[in-house]
């Protein structure tokens, strides 16, 4: 898209290129822009990984995030700023008379998109097939501006015009066809990146789509970890969706031995380190389990030392807390965690059950942004995916959570719901070692004076060291 920009739009060095983007196109772009002379603005969505901005500031772009439930026609979503800041750059550098100028590249109308992977991808899944008809019977894709399906399928088609292109598109997106297909995705919007759109860009041209599948997150990242896990395959989420999808697919059709299907694996893992990559991550987003996340991180070939394998969550006596409605204004949020002197405060909805925490950091983001004011209801600000851990989870596991999150979310039997901090932790850890420690010294000098060692006589003398010191000793006499 830079070189036929430079050869019939008159980019030239200096110039800023902007792009809206799920990160990849714009990666590509902006090491091109590097490498180039140009600068560049990178508009995208919060969900859009900490792993991809990173590279692009790396890169010497500049970012600007924009929330996930704005749609394509919202004039703040990260296309509609894209097109504003491009009219508004270079409208300021005509008035300045500055030769700069702003170009969006568009990769939603650019036929230089498909074209690149008319050019490139399909052809290269042409020839590493052997290049011969017959050489290849299926390709699974999935579709974000459908750039790679539209370029690949017209190379491929034109090759051997049987070979049949399935498309992949989660739920929530409205790519696919027949329209009937797209029925709504989940509440909160899915998590896969780099697929599926609310409209249908230019670029598309879903003629040369033979069949489009729907899909969702469920079983797109436990695929992503077995491809890695299992196959070595360093990839990314949505080649999690493509091979669960495309493996559905060859199942239901019974498409057996002698063909051959291809699987485009988008990206690479390096984009999702912190994402479902991570075990955490995947407990967070209820795509794993509390109890396989603890499997994974049990260390079963050495023995565990660590403080906390013998004590459990309940031990910590945690009290009940404040919590606020779904009506709940950022001021009253604020007010409550000024009142518990607490960095997060717990929702609950009518029924009494925690649906998400709001944290002072959110609050300030959302204040600084100008995405809320202090009488505006936080409901859509709260954390959802908090850390639920139970009331038996030993400590240590306790700990490698509170690293993570700064806080978990206690659901006990009894069905009260709590929630623990670092600090919480932190008290409860050193109270009792430092009661420990004491013991240690009495337990030393009952011995060393004589006096028998006997469970009776060392709590007798611990009585004296203090209160905390005998529960301590209490505690452990059995
Ligand atoms: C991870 C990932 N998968 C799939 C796609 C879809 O590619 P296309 O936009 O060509 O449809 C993209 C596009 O950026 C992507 O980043």
């Amino acid at each position: 898209m830079i070189l036929d920009a430079e050869k019939n739009a008159g980019l030239k060095k200096g110039d800023i290129i902007l792009e809206p983007t799920s990160g990849n196109t714009g990666i590509g772009l902006s090491l091109a822009a590097a490498a180039r002379g140009y600068k560049m603005i990178i508009t995208m969505p919060e969900k859009m990984s900490q792993e991809k901005r990173d590279v692009l500031t790396g890169l010497g772009a500049q970012i600007i995030r924009t929330p996930n439930h704005y749609g394509f026609d919202h004039p703040d979503c990260h296309i509609g700023i894209a097109v504003r800041l491009a009219k508004e750059l270079t409208a300021e550098a005509i008035e300045k008379n500055e030769p700069q100028r702003a170009y969006m590249l568009d990769q939603y109308k650019n036929p230089s998109n498909p074209m690149a992977h008319y050019e490139g991808t399909g052809t290269e899944i042409w020839e590493q097939c052997g290049g011969k008809v017959g050489c290849v019977d299926y390709v699974f894709m999935g579709a974000g501006t459908a750039g790679t399906i539209t370029g690949v399928s017209r190379k491929l088609k034109e090759m051997d015009s049987n070979i049949k292109i399935i498309g992949i598109d989660p739920f929530g997106s409205d790519l696919a066809e027949p329209v009937e297909l797209n029925t709504p995705g989940p509440e909160f919007g899915y998590q896969v990146e780099g697929i599926g759109y609310d409209f249908i860009p230019r670029v598309a041209d879903r003629q040369c789509v033979d069949e489009w599948i729907k899909s969702s997150d469920e079983p797109t990242f436990p695929m992503c970890r077995r491809l890695i896990n299992s196959e070595g395959l360093l990839c990314g989420g949505s080649s999690g969706t493509a091979m669960a999808y495309a493996i559905k697919y060859i199942k239901e059709h019974k498409i057996g031995k002698g063909k051959r299907c291809v699987v485009v694996l988008a990206d690479g893992v390096r984009n999702y380190m912190t994402k479902f990559l991570n075990a955490d991550w995947m407990v967070e987003h209820k795509f794993m389990t509390e109890e396989q996340c603890l499997d994974l991180n049990t260390t079963n070939l050495v023995k565990n030392t660590d403080y906390g394998t013998d004590k459990k969550v309940k031990e910590m006596n945690l009290p009940d807390l404040e919590s606020l409605n779904e009506k709940s204004t950022c001021e009253e949020a604020i007010n409550m965690m000024k009142s518990m002197n607490r960095q997060q405060a717990a929702m609950r909805d009518a029924n009494g059950n925690m649906i998400g925490v709001i944290t002072i950091n959110e609050l300030m983001y959302r204040l600084s942004k100008k995405h809320m004011t202090l009488k505006s209801t936080i409901l859509d600000r709260i954390n959802r995916k908090f850390r639920a851990v139970g009331d038996d989870m030993p400590l240590n596991e306790l700990v490698r959570v509170l690293i993570r999150a700064p806080y978990a979310a206690i659901n006990g039997k009894s069905g009260k719901q709590r929630l623990v901090t670092s600090e919480d932790m932190v008290e409860f850890m050193t109270k009792g070692s430092q009661t420990e420690e004491a013991v240690k010294e009495v337990k030393a000098e009952v011995e060393s004076a004589g006096w028998g060692a006997s469970m009776g006589t060392v709590s007798l003398a611990v009585a004296a060291m203090g209160v905390g010191a005998f529960a301590y000793m209490k505690n452990n006499a059995n």
